[in-house]
């Protein structure tokens, strides 16, 4: 089995799918813009072979140059895990011949509107949506759907740029920022509580799925620095809040035409109990809550999506053994990192319940919390059961400091 995976080391967690690639007996052909020496050991020492394009995004270049270095060898699969590569996978499938999704579907995953479209033409609920080039549209389209509205980058991450209108002088406001953003989808607010549906599917159907509830939404998070967000990986799945969901995100992967991978969409759950669709991508979730998702079961999911796609099997059985909190950690204050406090009394009380701590080390610099979800560092806390795992988490998010001068 011949897998060709783009950008092989890059972001964070592809090097462990790379891996996870030659650990199910796949040949992996990385195909990137980092230099070879620039890839993490754990993705290169998983490659049989690994080529450097100048530009990763000129997608007609990039598949020819790949097709001419796999002259003489076969291409099983073409795999790509990061959102801004999801097209041009889909291209060299077409290219190459392979299955998984093609160019029209995974531009389905991409464009939130395009998604939006196909999803309530196969009457999964969405919020009202309208694609918009200029201000006038804009304006045009949060007269349709009053306030509050929601403005944001037709193909956005990190909920950059994302704006919420309360009034006329925030769209005024918005549309200043949105200079720079030449296409945007203006969308009906969803009041509630924000959710994840995380799958590795087999053939458009789910093999192993996962909730995950964002503690507090994650605009909320990006508009609020001091806040440390959380993301819990629900052990019950079977709650009815829970199910309207899980339900609503079955039917997305199958109207998209999904074939076998990872997928990772978001919903609300409305004030009404409804699921409402909120995105979805084709891809593994960033966040570390491919993480977050091992810890909660004991499962390695970097090995079960690549069991999954190179071999159509989930074999690991899954037990939800634990609800799963991840607390992402931003420093006080600019600059450089002078001291954390908190960790140890944390440790006393909490440590057989942490199962992970990555944290910014003293004497580093700050990141940019904007940039980087994970912010400053980030903690798992686990416990069998919510209450409990959700009061751990909150301790970790008001206990542990991180100052930075
Ligand atoms: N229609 C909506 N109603 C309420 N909140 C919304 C709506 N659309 C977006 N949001 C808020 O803005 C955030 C970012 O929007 P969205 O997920 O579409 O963009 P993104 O930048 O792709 O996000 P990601 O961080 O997942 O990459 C959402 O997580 C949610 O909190
Ligand atoms: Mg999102």
């Amino acid at each position: 089995m011949n897998v060709v995976m783009l950008s092989p080391g890059f972001p964070d967690d592809m090097p462990y799918f790379t891996r996870g690639l030659a650990t199910v007996g796949a040949r992996v052909f990385g195909v990137g813009d980092q230099p070879v020496q620039a890839i993490p050991e754990i993705a290169r020492a998983a490659l049989t072979d690994y080529l450097r394009v100048g530009n990763l995004w000129d997608e007609a270049k990039t598949v020819r140059e790949v097709q001419e270095w796999m002259r003489g060898r076969s291409i099983d699969r073409v795999e790509c895990l990061w959102e801004p590569g999801m097209v041009l996978a889909a291209r060299m499938r077409e290219a190459f011949g392979v299955p998984g999704l093609d160019v029209e579907r995974s531009i389905a995953f991409r464009d939130k509107v395009r998604m939006k479209e196909v999803l309530a033409a196969a009457g999964v609920r969405v919020p009202g949506h309208a694609r918009a080039r200029t201000k006038a549209e804009v304006r045009a389209a949060v007269e349709r759907f009053g306030f509050p509205a929601i403005v944001k980058p037709i193909a956005g991450a990190g909920s950059a740029d994302t704006y919420r209108l309360d009034r006329k002088e925030d769209v005024e406001k918005a549309l200043g920022a949105l200079d720079h953003v030449s296409e945007v989808t203006v969308e009906e607010f969803i009041e509630g509580e924000e959710y994840t549906y995380d799958t590795i599917s087999i053939d458009g159907t789910p093999a192993y799925d996962n909730v995950a509830w964002y503690r507090p939404k994650p605009l909320v998070a990006r508009l609020n620095p001091w806040i440390s967000a959380q993301a819990i990986a629900l052990r019950d799945l079977e709650r009815r809040e829970i199910r309207v969901g899980r339900e609503l995100g079955r039917r997305a992967i199958t109207a998209l035409g999904f074939e076998s991978g990872m997928t990772h969409m978001e919903w609300f759950r409305n004030t009404a109990g409804e699921a409402v669709f909120g995105e979805i991508g084709g891809r593994a979730p960033g966040g570390r809550l491919t993480h977050l998702m091992n810890y909660a079961c004991d499962l390695d999911l970097f090995r079960g999506w690549a069991e999954a796609v190179c071999h159509r099997r989930f074999s690991q059985p899954v037990d939800r053994r634990y609800n799963a909190a991840v607390v992402f950690k931003r420093a006080e204050g600019d600059g450089t990192i002078r001291r954390i406090e908190g960790l140890d009394g944390l440790l006393a009380r909490y440590g057989e319940h942490v199962a992970h701590i990555d944290l910014v080390r003293v004497g580093e610099k700050r990141r940019d919390w904007r940039q980087v979800v994970t912010g400053d560092g980030w903690v798992v806390v686990r416990h069998p059961e919510l209450e409990t795992t959700l009061r751990m988490a909150d301790q970790f998010g008001t206990d542990l400091r991180i100052y930075a001068a």
